[in-house]
């Protein structure tokens, strides 16, 4: 199916089989337009995001790239609902976040994102399985739950290792656990900061193939930060931050059918 033309001209991709062509653009699940943010420390406005555009279709697959301070995290955050814009439009699924309560926004977060970090984040004390169901620690559904991290741990390869304990498991086999961890609530984007930057480049391209099943088989959107160049490789388009703004957002098509180089 080919995609509606629309006024974004190229920030989305071209037509394909992949997912994402025949949802945007009535279908993006968090979009930005001329967003800014602002942080004021010490009486000084710092200006992390001059005015960027975004949007997120259910199954992309975006890498954020650009260096230091260029407002990775920033925008990261925002996408997140973790903050708020200083100015411009954010919407997820058409709403206005801007007009959440915290506490919607909250909710909103729980019911839609899941989170993947660079240092994993797992708690030592916790086994794989625990750690998978620690955000529906305070749901009253432990079976539920614990069901669901049985199934996730075994998606992504851990079956055999529900009951280790993070010091017992290798950087990958951690980031695979962190993987689950932020399937538990059914997120329809994962974001990812920096998620293959302490993995070698075999256990890097695991964790790529993984993320191509998710949004296969699930439709997951991931958002990546990254400064490994084969992740932004693999990835649907790359935005490029630049001291706040956006430079350029390619599409490199990733080709499912024949996943990372061996
Ligand atoms: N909480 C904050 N308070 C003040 N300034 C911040 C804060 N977070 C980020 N910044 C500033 O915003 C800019 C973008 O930061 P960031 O989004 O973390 O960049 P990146 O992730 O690309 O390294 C930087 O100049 C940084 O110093
Ligand atoms: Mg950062």
């Amino acid at each position: 199916m080919a995609p509606e033309p629309n006024e974004d001209d190229g920030r989305w991709q071209e037509a394909g089989d992949h997912a994402t062509s025949e949802t945007i653009p009535t279908d993006a699940i968090i979009r930005g337009t001329d967003v800014v943010k602002e942080y004021e420390t010490g009486g000084q406005i710092v200006r992390a995001l001059k005015g960027v555009d975004f949007g997120i279709a259910p199954a992309d697959f975006v890498a954020v790239v650009g260096p230091s301070g260029s407002g990775k995290s920033t925008l990261l955050n925002l996408l997140g609902l973790l903050d708020v814009a200083t100015s411009g439009d954010v919407r997820l699924r058409g709403r206005d976040v801007s007009t959440f309560t915290d506490r919607e926004r909250t909710r909103k977060r729980k019911e839609t994102i899941g989170f993947v970090f660079q240092s994993f984040y797992l708690i030592p004390t916790l086994t794989a399985l625990e750690n998978v169901e620690m955000p529906r620690m305070l749901d009253r559904t432990p079976t539920k739950t614990r069901q669901r991290a049985r199934q996730l741990l075994e998606r992504v390869g851990l079956g055999d290792r529900l009951d280790h304990y993070p010091d017992e498991l290798s950087g990958g086999q951690k980031q695979r656990v962190a993987i689950a961890r932020s399937l538990i609530n059914d997120p329809d984007i994962v974001l990812a900061d920096e998620p293959t930057g302490n993995l070698d480049r075999d256990t890097g391209d695991r964790i790529l193939e993984l993320f191509d099943e998710l949004r296969r088989d699930e439709n997951v959107a991931v958002v990546t930060v990254t400064h490994d160049d084969y992740v932004a490789e693999a990835a649907d388009r790359v935005v490029t931050l630049i001291d706040g703004r956006i430079r350029e957002t390619e599409s490199r098509r990733a080709n499912f059918e024949e996943g990372p180089d061996p």
